[in-house]
């Protein structure tokens, strides 16, 4: 018997690791050509039925089809093709929870930004944007990509939001501060779970309107306002609030922009005011988590920061002055876990 099979390493994990553009663009087109839209709330279609309702020939439909039942987004029953549970929650249009916008997004900008990874990795400059033209990602009032950028994150904030209120309690806040609220996914879904909490959502100008429609379109907008306003350029950021939550913003910056970013929430809190950083925490040996290891690598492509450490911010808000400092884990797409800490 040849036993020095057993001793050699197995090349299967390389090939799942280099087929795994070919399953996330299988997801992607499927989503564009409507294709789990046209599945949901029906019993399921055969590929011929899905090719005249798609208006796309029978063999790509067939091919297309098999890649998503492979992993995970179609079931089949009975000869005809079903969303699986996770496709028809998360990729319906028009659904609560629905995460497409995030994958367009990835498919639009961020696929086209990676295929140039090694220039950044050589260049130490993103990718997704033109650093000669533009300050930063945020530099920018281009309406395509005002449009696909918070769309993204409003579905990927939506569902973290969710997470994230589950696990810090805000049943004693009465007013939060969200930092680059964006769309202002977070406070509405926090404001849902906490009936008496209300939110500012501080962004720049042209975001803010993209957040107004939300709150409108959310029935929230009684109890949550945004403030234009930019937290590079003031002095102060708006006082009044109880809670300052910070989600996915740190990633974006270099250590000392936003250890400067945290002492502007600390001046802006009174005694015993709570500070929230939500982020995909990088573990502190720097091996991972997967999720916060390539996101920090997404920063490369698109910011000048990168994916903290719990550790790294837990330093920080002790040296703004801030104390109980704690991490809580959990896990959502735009999340692993919160930092937390408390002004004396
Ligand atoms: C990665 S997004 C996070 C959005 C939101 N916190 C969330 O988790 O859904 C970063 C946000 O920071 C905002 N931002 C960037 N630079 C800013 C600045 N100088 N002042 C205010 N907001 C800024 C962007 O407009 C964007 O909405």
């Amino acid at each position: 018997m040849d036993n020095t099979r057993d001793a050699v390493v197995s090349p299967l994990p390389l090939m799942q690791l280099s087929i795994g553009f070919w399953s996330f663009k299988a997801l992607a087109s499927a989503h564009e050509l409507g294709l789990f839209a046209c599945l949901s709330g029906t019993d399921g279609h055969t590929v011929d039925q899905l090719a005249e309702l798609l208006g796309v020939d029978a063999r790509p439909v067939e091919l297309l089809v098999t890649a998503c039942a492979s992993v995970g987004l179609l079931e089949r029953r009975d000869g005809r093709y079903v969303n699986s549970a996770l496709a028809e929650e998360f990729l319906v249009p028009g659904k609560a929870f629905h995460f497409g916008g995030w994958v367009r997004m990835l498919d639009r900008r961020l696929y086209p930004a990676w295929g140039r990874l090694t220039e950044a990795v050589r260049t130490n400059r993103p990718t997704s944007w033109d650093p000669d033209k533009q300050a930063h990602l945020f530099d920018s009032e281009d309406p395509e990509l005002l449009a696909l950028f918070w769309e993204a994150m409003h579905a990927l904030s939506t569902l973290t939001a969710r997470e994230l209120g589950a696990y810090v309690d805000l049943s004693d806040s009465t007013a939060l501060l969200d930092i680059g609220g964006g769309s202002g996914a977070y406070d509405i879904e926090l404001c849902r779970r906490y009936p008496s909490l209300r939110a500012t959502v501080f962004d720049l100008p042209p975001v803010c309107e993209i957040a107004s429609t939300k709150l409108v379109a959310a029935g929230l907008d009684d109890r949550i306002v945004v403030a234009p306003g930019d937290f590079l350029e003031y002095a102060e950021l708006p006082t009044g609030h109880d809670v300052v939550l910070l989600s996915m913003i740190m990633h974006d910056w270099t250590p000392e922009q936003d250890l400067a970013i945290l002492r502007k929430c600390f001046a802006a809190l009174p005694s015993g005011g709570r500070i929230v950083i939500s982020e995909l925490l990088v573990n502190d040996e720097k091996t991972g988590p997967p999720a916060a290891a390539l996101m920090s690598l997404n920063m490369l492509v698109e910011t000048v920061g990168r994916n903290y450490t719990a550790a790294e911010y837990e330093q920080w808000l002790e040296v703004t002055g801030f104390v109980d400092v704690q991490t809580v884990s959990f896990e959502a797409p735009g999340a692993n876990g919160a930092v937390l800490a408390r002004k004396p």
